[in-house]
């Protein structure tokens, strides 16, 4: 990974203001840039909204604020977007488990589209409605008999947590449509997250378009609205295969045209796409040592603080930023041109930060940097355990 001078100089100064570094370095550029070029390839129909689990900083949320709006799993979230400017009309509210409050809050907030998970979470949703006087759009999240083998992590296939399987539809719909509170507008299918080939994620809207076709003509429904959730990946292996945004509008828009879906409203949810590469955690080298063969660096910040690499077993590219500390003893151990493990200060062997990567240079006193961590990354944390202090998050 290549720093660019900017955040090099960024990561110096803010290391040498701290007595143990432990940050991350946030720069929205990049996020700006992206929502920029979405804007500029993207069909008309397709709206891109900010998933702000993938980074719910201030910094992020108000970035979002030039899309269309931002999609909410918690009330927690939606507290922080309003709190940045977003109103509760640009909201949508996704993800199992909403408590009664949630709900209450959503419609008494206005909340654009609560997507539906279960017939449980529709009852009492009707229930709050009724109570109110007030109707809610909403979608029904699809548990679609689909899913991408190799994605990062997959959300249909299978027995899931998220919505109503496919096959249930048939008997959902019209219990739906029996629940006068509720306006249907459409369907919410959400495949796999971290996918970085687009045929993968276009399989999945061609999916969901035949599943819409199948629907309309069943039931006297129409899915005004389709949302295909998030999923666009991102290179964490740096093989130089980035997702492609280009093609993938290119090629749903001639979906769209295949479809006659000129007048539908298509939503996409991104997290990792638009957050990972605005953020880099930085932490302090506090011990190198040699270990039965490997060579195991410890940083003053773990999974406590960046819990992506362990969580998901895969390497986030990392760089040092060298301080030229003097060594505390002569036969201090010291990495030149090798292969090392990277953890934390934490008393669990799961507090891995990046296992068996190339470093070509590293002491004691240097900033261990790894990339690709604006998204996912302190939001997914085990920030409680031990104790520690929760790191900086420096906005450049
Ligand atoms: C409902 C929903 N939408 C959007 C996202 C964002 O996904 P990604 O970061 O892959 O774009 C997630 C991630 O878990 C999600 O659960």
């Amino acid at each position: 990974m290549k720093l660019s001078p900017s955040i090099e100089t960024a990561i110096h100064t803010y290391a040498n203001s701290m007595a143990s570094a432990n940050f991350y370095l946030y720069d929205t550029a990049v996020m700006k840039e992206k929502v920029k070029r979405l804007h500029q390839v993207l069909p008309a129909q397709v709206d891109p909204f900010y998933a702000m689990k993938a980074n719910p900083h201030s910094a992020f949320v108000r970035e979002a604020n030039a899309l269309e709006g931002i999609e909410i799993a918690s009330i927690g979230e939606a507290k922080k977007a309003l709190e940045n400017g977003i109103t509760a009309q640009r909201l949508v509210f996704t993800g199992p488990g909403k408590t009664p409050a949630e709900l209450r809050w959503s419609v008494q907030s206005g909340v654009r589209t609560i997507h539906i998970e279960s017939l449980v979470e529709a009852h009492r949703l009707e229930n709050i409605c009724a109570e109110l006087g007030q109707t809610q759009d909403i979608l029904l999240r699809v548990n679609a008999n689909f899913d991408i083998h190799d994605a990062q992590t997959t959300f249909s296939g299978g027995s899931r947590k998220f919505g109503v399987d496919e096959e249930t539809l048939t008997d959902v719909l019209p219990v739906l449509m029996g629940l006068a509170h509720l306006n249907f507008r459409g369907l919410h299918v959400f495949a796999a997250s971290g996918v970085l080939r687009v045929q993968d994620i276009l399989q999945n809207c061609r999916f969901v378009f035949a599943m819409v076709k199948t629907i309309e003509k069943s039931f006297p429904v129409r899915c005004d609205i389709i949302d295909f959730g998030g999923g666009f990946g991102i290179d964490y292996l740096e093989t130089g295969q980035d997702f492609d945004v280009v093609s993938y509008a290119a090629e749903l828009r001639q979906l769209i045209e295949d479809y006659h879906y000129e007048d539908r409203h298509l939503i996409l949810e991104l997290g990792r796409y638009l957050a990972a590469d605005s953020g880099w955690f930085c932490s302090e080298i506090l011990d190198i040592k040699m270990s039965r063969g490997k060579k195991q660096l410890v940083c003053a910040g773990g999974i406590n603080h960046f819990r992506r690499p362990a969580a998901l077993a895969i390497n986030h590219p990392v760089c040092i930023i060298a301080r030229q500390h003097k060594p505390l003893f002569d036969a201090q151990v010291h990495v030149r041109d090798e292969r090392v493990y990277f953890g934390g200060p934490l008393c669990t062997g799961a507090d891995k930060l990046a296992n068996d990567v190339y470093v070509a240079s590293a002491d004691v006193g240097d900033i261990a940097v790894f990339g690709l961590a604006g998204a996912y990354g302190l939001t997914m944390s085990n920030t409680l355990f031990l104790s520690h202090p929760k790191p900086a998050e420096v906005v450049l």
